[in-house]
């Protein structure tokens, strides 16, 4: 990312008022000093989606999504940052300093510029082209596909000529060379006979990314031939592992998750059912780079693969990659039916709808897959299936859900409940597991819950302080930023006891100075804990003292453990701190 200074960053923030930017996007009412809507980021009936103008802040009091000015269009479009800032500098009329780069950099980037304009003249003439006299043969396929025109229109659908070179010398007219249509993807160069289209006599896939850009194509024969679909190579703009079919619309659904699928079909009638959140991978198998992608729209993953032997492979091979970046995922069946577009042909959205609503867990779909190795009229082969079974549910770290998924499949297969705990914990203490880790669980949870708690007071403290800058003269005797022991707070705690030496807080301010989006994230939630009970003067200033108290404690606690022998200064103030500890608990 180029770089820009504090001060400009700070310049561009502060000429976008919160409430302006965030009423574009949401209806907000003003209720004293804050305004209220309901949160864009999930779904809820009554508003708890809370804008300060004092703060400059947003803050989701339902699920915690929080932040600046910057932050809200990172959340809300998917911005980097820099988009964010790019948009609100031009929204303010504020021009940003143009970036020294290399003259290899720049080369590469007119490069990568020069074959997203080559893909999308080719995606525009191959549009043309299907509205025509001879692109009514991809129109009559489509049609009888049962796509309308508004479904052609919105995935930008269209048709390659029968001649094997009509879009090169199209795009030689528009003045591309050879050397940079080579590496465009959309035609291939022949030492003898020059020029040549790649995708001739198919209907048109144009694929784009996240951000509406055409990075590639796929190809269709029309009926039967081979190979049915064709797809751009990767190219400079054109990742495959990393690009989702769809993903340019789906990244704006209301719905909580994804419906990946497997084709291109497959997405377009499920968008054109009503179904806006469905994405596919292109005719390559589903990755890493993809679930890191679908990371930053969603939470959950529900696939919606062929019914076929391969569908499920896929879907085994999707389950854990799905897991590791963090999504759950769901199973949506679709048989007796192919895949998701014959499905809606035959039964209609509501039955999808409905298919959803039933989607089944990944893990009871994983077993389900594993049963049909075993004959479970066969003693000895039933008794292998159950050991298979404790053998996948011991890889749950969590006891309770090892104990939930024991119910779960003790009676999906009628297995005794306690008997398969037991075969669990058996196989467990063999392989040196459950015996193990179970003290040692507990022992990490106590432990986390405590850390959560201190970090709770941590926040509620500055919360406090920038709501009531008063609060700074009552504690600064006591508590200073080094007393914040978790790293992302006392770097927050620093900024802002200097804003308050300098005589004005700035909490926005302090959100844009932090580069990564979880940790803008979690200092907006800093700004904004609260604590129910407290209503009255009188049991806000106990919650005060009880809070300063817990934080000096800590701090106390965790400096002893963490102080260097050679110290001495540290350890110094650490005998003062005590001392001083004495007297604020008898004040
Ligand atoms: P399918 O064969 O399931 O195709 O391949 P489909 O999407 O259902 O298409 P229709 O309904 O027959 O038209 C699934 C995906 O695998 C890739 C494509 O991305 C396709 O959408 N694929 C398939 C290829 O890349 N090449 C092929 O030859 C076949
Ligand atoms: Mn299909």
């Amino acid at each position: 990312m180029p770089y820009y200074s504090d001060e400009l960053i700070e310049e561009i923030r502060s000429a976008n008022d919160i409430v302006d930017v965030i009423s574009g996007y949401v209806r907000l009412k003003k209720k004293g000093n804050t305004h209220f809507g309901l949160c864009p980021f999930h779904n809820e009936k009554t508003p708890s989606f809370s804008v300060a103008q004092d703060k400059q802040m947003y803050y989701c009091f339902g699920c915690g999504a929080g932040g600046n000015v910057f932050t809200f269009l990172m959340q809300y479009e998917n911005d980097t940052f820099h988009e964010a800032l790019e948009t609100l500098a031009q929204r303010a009329g504020i021009s940003l300093p143009r970036q020294e780069t290399s003259a290899r950099e720049r080369q590469e980037a007119d490069k990568r510029t020069k074959i997203m304009e080559i893909n999308k003249a080719a995606a525009k003439y191959f549009y043309a082209q299907l509205r025509m006299e001879q692109g009514k043969i991809g129109m009559n396929y489509f049609v009888k596909r049962g796509l309308s025109p508004e479904t052609l229109k919105k995935f930008g659908l269209g048709y390659s000529n029968k001649y094997s070179d009509d879009l090169y010398q199209y795009l030689r007219k528009q003045g591309y060379e050879d050397a940079v249509l080579k590496d465009s993807g959309v035609v291939t160069i022949d030492e003898q006979r020059g020029g040549r289209d790649k995708f001739w006599n198919r209907v048109m896939f144009p694929i784009m990314d996240a951000n509406n850009r055409v990075v590639g194509f796929g190809g269709r024969v029309m009926g039967e031939g081979e190979p049915k679909y064709m797809n751009s190579p990767e190219t400079m703009v054109f990742d495959k592992s990393r690009t989702l079919y769809g993903l340019n619309l789906a990244r704006s659904t209301r719905k909580h998750y994804i419906l990946l699928c497997e084709g291109y079909m497959d997405v377009i009638a499920l968008h054109q059912a009503g179904f806006d959140n469905a994405v596919a991978s292109l005719g390559t198998s589903f990755t890493s780079g993809h679930a890191s992608l679908l990371k930053r729209y969603t939470k959950e993953v529900y696939c919606t693969f062929d019914s076929d032997g391969a569908g499920i492979k896929a879907a085994l091979r999707a389950i854990p990659i799905l897991k590791e970046a963090g999504i759950t995922a769901k199973i949506v069946k679709m048989a007796p039916y192919k895949d998701p577009d014959e499905f809606i042909k035959a039964e209609g959205a509501s039955a999808y709808e409905e298919r959803i609503a039933h989607a089944q867990n990944s893990f009871m779909f994983e077993i389900e897959v594993l049963e049909r190795q075993y004959d479970l009229k066969d003693p000895e082969s039933k008794t292998k299936f159950h050991n298979a079974i404790a053998g996948r549910i011991l890889e749950f770290e969590e006891e309770l859900e090892r104990e939930n998924y024991i119910e779960a499949v003790a009676g999906k297969y009628q297995i005794g409940f306690e008997n398969l705990r037991s075969l669990v914990q058996h196989q467990g203490t063999r392989v040196g597991i459950a015996k193990e880790r179970r003290p040692l669980k507990s022992g990490v949870q106590e432990k986390k819950k405590k850390e959560d708690g201190m970090k709770q007071s941590q926040k509620l403290m500055l919360t406090w302080l920038i709501e009531d800058s008063s609060l700074f003269e009552k504690i600064s005797d006591w508590l200073g930023p080094e007393d914040f022991t978790d790293e992302l707070y006392r770097q927050a705690a620093k900024i802002l006891f200097a804003q308050y030496e300098k005589g004005k807080l700035n909490p926005a301010g302090i959100i844009s100075m932090f580069t990564d989006e979880e940790q803008q994230r979690e200092i907006a939630g800093l700004f904004n804990a609260r604590l129910k009970e407290v209503t009255t003067p009188a049991e806000k200033e106990k919650a005060l003292r009880e809070t300063l108290i817990r934080l000096k404690e800590n701090s106390i606690s965790y400096r002893s453990r963490h102080l260097e022998p050679a110290d001495l200064e540290g350890l110094q103030k650490l005998v003062a701190d005590k001392k001083n500890m004495q007297k604020l608990k008898s004040v």
